[in-house]
């Protein structure tokens, strides 16, 4: 998997990219992230990236042709390597990015990401170059660098290979479409709090059970419009049931 990214501010980008999984991806080559200053694609003497907006108003807007450049340049080299270029805009005005964007975008071998800064960019990037836009959430960055290193780090987790064998992707919260159930580790009693019993028990269908309902528990509690779309078996909807019942109980009205 090939990403680029096109920036202004290329040295945001150097810690994330050595940390944790996704740096040893990096370093084993499985994901390869080219970092590129749009900087680097103007051709006035001042290297000016934005201008002012035409028809007036606040703040700058980023100039189309030195990202017009950035991405042609891109586009030459990955067709050149044989991989299908595809150029995403991070902007607020994007479609919102969910699990299953990530795994549709997983499955392409190439990813540009253009981060847009100021007030906006030039229309014309998108009518131009870009293929799609993505909204990272419905909140406003000072800047598509964040939203880029998110779109790199929840794709790259999706690529063969790169969370090495034993875990599965396809295991976790949103994939299987549910929270996941609590975790736990040693020490077995801390501040007075213990493990629950049955995670000690060496019974696997009971475990199994426990997390399935502790899952089912959390997505009700937390995040109920998940459940609609959940595959749910049988056996879900009476833990959803005995869940629902609990819960009446508890706050004492239906
Ligand atoms: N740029 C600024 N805010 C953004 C957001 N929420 N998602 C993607 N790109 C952005």
């Amino acid at each position: 998997m090939r990403f680029d990214i096109l920036t202004i501010f290329p040295s945001f980008f150097e810690s994330p990219l050595k940390c944790g999984v996704l740096g040893k991806a990096i370093e084993r080559g499985i994901v390869r992230v080219g970092v590129h200053d749009i900087r680097g694609y103007t051709s006035d003497r001042h290297r000016t990236t934005d201008d002012y907006p035409y028809g007036g108003g606040e703040g700058m807007v980023m100039k189309v042709e030195p990202i017009f450049r950035a991405v042609e340049k891109v586009k030459e080299e990955v067709t050149r390597e044989g991989l299908r270029p595809w150029v995403i805009l991070l902007t607020p005005q994007g479609q919102p990015l969910r699990q299953e964007k990530v795994i549709e975008l997983a499955n392409r071998d190439h990813l540009a990401l253009i981060c847009g800064r100021y007030e906006g960019v030039d229309e014309r990037v998108r009518e131009l170059v870009v293929d799609e836009e993505i909204s990272i959430g419905d909140y406003i960055l000072s800047g598509g660098e964040a939203a880029a290193l998110v779109v790199v780090d929840a794709v790259s987790r999706l690529v063969r290979g790169v969370l090495g064998c034993g875990r599965s992707p396809l295991e976790e919260s949103f994939s299987t479409g549910l929270l996941e159930y609590p975790h736990y580790t040693r020490p077995r009693v801390f501040m007075g709090l213990e493990v629950p019993e049955v995670l000690l028990s060496g019974n696997h269908g009971e475990i199994a059970r426990w997390r399935r309902y502790q899952a089912l528990k959390r997505t009700y509690e937390r995040r109920p419009d998940l459940l609609e779309k959940a595959s749910l078996s049988e056996e879900d909807l009476r833990m959803l049931e005995e869940i629902k019942k609990d819960r009446e109980d508890k706050d004492g009205h239906p």
